[in-house]
């Protein structure tokens, strides 16, 4: 196994990629703390992992709230003795423009999709470079790229959260590395509240690889960032997206 006495924190692991990348972990050997805001789905996760004789326990709350994030590291190195591996991979999405954004959405998806990174970043440093060793894998998108008409404070927080990455893969290291996984078009929750694949068949259609992403295709990629098989890369912001941005 590969994380076998490391201790995982994926943030929104109720859904999607979060939860497929907390199931992996757990299958790998990591003791993992499942984050989101949603108990019963929060619950199901660490259910599925038990069940299959894996360990993980859940911490609810919203990562967006500074004080949550101090709650949540207390609380796993109250359980779990120490914090390895961090995901920093919950996030909303927005469809609003340039012009319709209002300060308020604007500032809560910063919240959400930046803020909460570089809180738990400051609190599991600390940790991480005591032990000499740790992994930080961010979740950007394919939009820390390229923008397109729409989505401008979704598009603005996830280049935010690309340069964030690498600024973290500067000061933090030598002991932590820090990456970000770039995902394109993944089936999840979030696609279905734009239509699901039917919808985005035009995206499809612009990929070589022909489908929609699956949540599993994101959490091999964290699995591998956050193992030494990853050991010489450091800083980067990692496109998964069949080829649609090739
Ligand atoms: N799907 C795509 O095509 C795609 C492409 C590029 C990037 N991404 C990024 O990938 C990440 C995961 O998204 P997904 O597609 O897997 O979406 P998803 O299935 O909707 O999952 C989102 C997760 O984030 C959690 N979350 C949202 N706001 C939160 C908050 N304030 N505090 C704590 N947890 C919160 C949700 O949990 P609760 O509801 O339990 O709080 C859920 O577990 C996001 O950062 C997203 O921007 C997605």
């Amino acid at each position: 196994m590969k994380l076998e006495n490391k201790v995982a924190i994926v943030t929104g692991a109720t859904s999607g990629m979060g939860r497929a990348t907390a199931v992996l972990f757990a299958r790998e050997g990591a003791k993992v703390v499942v984050v989101g805001r949603n108990e019963a789905r929060a619950k199901a996760v660490v259910d599925q992992i038990k069940e299959e004789g894996f360990e993980a326990m859940y911490v609810l709350g919203d990562a967006s709230d500074l004080a949550f994030c101090d709650e949540l590291v207390a609380k796993t190195v109250e359980a779990y003795g120490t914090v390895d591996i961090l995901v920093n991979n919950a996030g909303m999405l927005s469809l609003s423009s340039v012009t319709a954004v209002t300060m308020e959405e604007w500032d809560k998806i910063f919240r959400v999709n930046v803020d909460s990174a570089l809180r738990l970043c400051q609190l599991v440093a600390p940790i991480m470079k005591e032990k000499g060793k740790g992994v930080i894998v961010n979740v950007a998108s394919v939009a820390s790229f390229a923008a397109h008409h729409g989505f401008a404070p979704y598009i603005s927080s996830k280049h935010a959260m690309a340069g964030l990455s690498k600024s973290m893969a500067w000061e933090l290291g030598p002991e932590i590395r820090v990456n970000a996984i770039a995902p394109g078009l993944i089936h999840t929750a979030m696609v279905d509240g734009l239509g699901g694949p039917a919808a985005l068949q035009g995206m499809i259609d612009n990929c070589p690889v022909k489908r929609c992403g699956q949540p599993e295709d994101i959490a091999t990629v964290a699995l591998f960032l956050a193992t030494d098989d990853s050991s010489f890369i450091d800083g980067q912001v990692i496109k998964v997206d069949g080829g649609f941005e090739c």
